[in-house]
């Protein structure tokens, strides 16, 4: 099958997504009171990598094209895949994104938070706040039988509204037993456009906001995605499963 092919999960499927998706809201749990100043983003990273030894799972990201840690640890001007790094230290005022998919019997569960350390600005809140409830608008708009642009229009209209941007380099995909594959659901765009929503799709909606410019410069790193302007950038992710009558979200903690 081409990777432009949507796969329908079945029950049992889903039931496999659903205990990864349940497994990575816990270990984001879990690592959030370890976020404050003082603490390197490798040492969330290692203690993501033992929980997740310890729960029989695997990191996905290890590995993944070369990516070379646990967990994406993504700080203030970093859009997604910051890696992490024992000479970063947060320092009060930061945020943080840490972006976790464990793999559990085969299945992948995908989530994202962004975190305060210690007390934010009031841009950094507002952001933050924004970015929360663009997620919540994008899950709210995917309904059987709606199309995926749906989603981005939600989104977009929203975080518009209040002033940022919407990033475009990076999209929510399709995730089961394969981390990234069709669809790709962008987190702009037009309602009624774009493929139609079916039950037993599976992806995610991760939508990463800007306080600037939308615009994305890749690191030598060749992983570390930051805003061309240097301002703020924060994201939240779950990962979903279209259902009969709406949308079930995999990745909360039971
Ligand atoms: N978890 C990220 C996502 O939401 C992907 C990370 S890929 C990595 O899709 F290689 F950077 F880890
Ligand atoms: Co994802
Ligand atoms: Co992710």
């Amino acid at each position: 099958m081409g990777s432009d092919t949507i796969t329908l999960l079945s029950k049992r499927e889903i039931e496999k997504m659903r205990r990864a998706g349940i497994l990575a809201a816990q270990l984001l749990d879990h690592l959030a009171p370890m976020v404050q100043p003082g603490v390197s983003t490798l040492e969330l990273n290692d203690e993501a990598e033992r929980w997740t030894q310890a729960h029989g799972a695997k990191s996905a990201p290890l590995g993944y094209h070369g990516f070379p840690k646990s967990i994406c640890t993504s700080v203030n001007e970093v859009i997604c895949h910051g890696i992490p790094n024992e000479k970063q230290i947060l320092q009060d005022g930061d945020i943080i994104n840490i972006d976790v998919t464990p793999i559990l019997d085969g299945y992948y569960g995908d989530t994202s938070k962004t975190f305060f350390v210690g007390t934010p600005s009031s841009t950094a809140k507002k952001l933050v706040e924004v970015t929360e409830e663009c997620l919540r608008r994008g899950i709210a708009a995917v309904k059987p039988n709606g199309k995926i642009g749906d989603i981005g229009a939600a989104i977009q209209e929203y975080a518009e509204a209040q002033g940022f941007s919407v990033v475009r380099d990076f999209v929510g995909h399709g995730i089961s037993n394969i981390f990234h594959t069709a669809p790709q659901i962008p987190h702009y765009g037009t309602k009624g456009k774009g493929k139609r929503l079916r039950p037993g799709m599976v992806f995610t909606i991760e939508p990463m906001i800007n306080e600037g410019t939308w615009e994305a410069m890749i690191l030598e790193d060749k992983w570390t995605a930051i805003t061309k302007d240097g301002k703020l950038s924060a994201q939240f992710e779950h990962t979903l499963a279209v259902t009969e009558d709406g949308v079930e979200i995999l990745t909360l903690p039971e």
